[in-house]
């Protein structure tokens, strides 16, 4: 295996979809919740490890609009540990000098978690180094949906004329306004789907899918797909 990052073209922004949790817990005979668990120590790790590597923006799938589909108290257990590690990555982020924001609807969350989004978000926003996005109760479509409503209230208050609507005006819309498009997007536990993941900024990133269960990922995985990443011929459409 190639081990040596030196010589390997380091992606800007990775973006992740972070899948597997219930089939490791599974595996294992435990509950699902122990997967996530599991997985969010995973999370940290990746964080320190993206960092590292000089990746600039890591973008994690950890909640999707459709998991409210769950049960209760799947989802309940979730939130529970959003919570404890809305505190652990405010210490991770600081001692990594990381940046944290957070992309999706966070109004459908308690006020004490929502708070916690917005203190991690202000007491990191100085940080200088890798950007962490954290997707949580985030769908592409429901983030488009949001960025149409907005840019309708716009155009109704005269600020936004329908003849001078971009790309870039439509990309400064969405969730992710001010962050490139992901390089390299990876999905764990072998899945080859979107799942409602950034369906506008996925449009020309390189795909990597691996059958790594989440909690098991880790360090060389993540390098593996960097490798990956580094022979891929990226055209955006031109040819040679
Ligand atoms: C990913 O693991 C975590 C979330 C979607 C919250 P899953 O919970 O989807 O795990 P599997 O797919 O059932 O194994
Ligand atoms: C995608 O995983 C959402 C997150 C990782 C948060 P899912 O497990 O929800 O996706 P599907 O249901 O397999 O498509
Ligand atoms: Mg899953």
């Amino acid at each position: 295996m190639e081990t040596d990052t030196s010589k390997m073209v380091i992606p800007a922004h990775v973006a992740l979809i972070l899948d597997g949790n219930g089939r490791w817990a599974k595996k294992r005979g435990l509950p699902r919740t122990a997967g996530h668990k599991q997985g969010c120590i995973t999370v940290e790790k990746t964080v320190e490890d993206a960092a590292r590597l000089g990746i600039r923006y890591l973008t994690v799938y950890g909640f999707s609009t459709e998991n409210w589909k769950r049960s209760v108290e799947e989802v309940s257990a979730l939130m529970q540990l959003f919570r404890y590690y809305l505190k652990r990555l405010l210490k991770i982020a600081k001692a990594n000098n990381v940046r944290v924001k957070m992309i999706g609807d966070r109004t459908r969350f308690d006020s004490d978690i929502i708070e916690g989004i917005n203190r991690l978000e202000q007491e990191t926003a100085a940080n200088t180094g890798m950007t962490f996005v954290i997707a949580v109760n985030y769908g592409g479509r429901d983030e488009i949906r949001r960025a149409v409503s907005r840019m309708m209230r716009d155009a109704q208050a005269g600020i936004l004329s329908p003849d001078q609507v971009t790309e870039d005006t439509v990309a400064s819309y969405l969730d992710t306004a001010g962050i490139p498009d992901p390089d390299l997007l990876i999905r764990t536990s072998g899945e080859i789907r979107l799942s409602n993941y950034l369906l506008w900024q996925l449009a020309y990133s390189e795909i990597y899918i691996t059958d790594c269960l989440w909690p098991d990922f880790n360090r060389d995985e993540l390098v593996k797909a960097i490798a990956q990443y580094s022979k891929r011929e990226r055209r955006f459409g031109g040819a040679k």
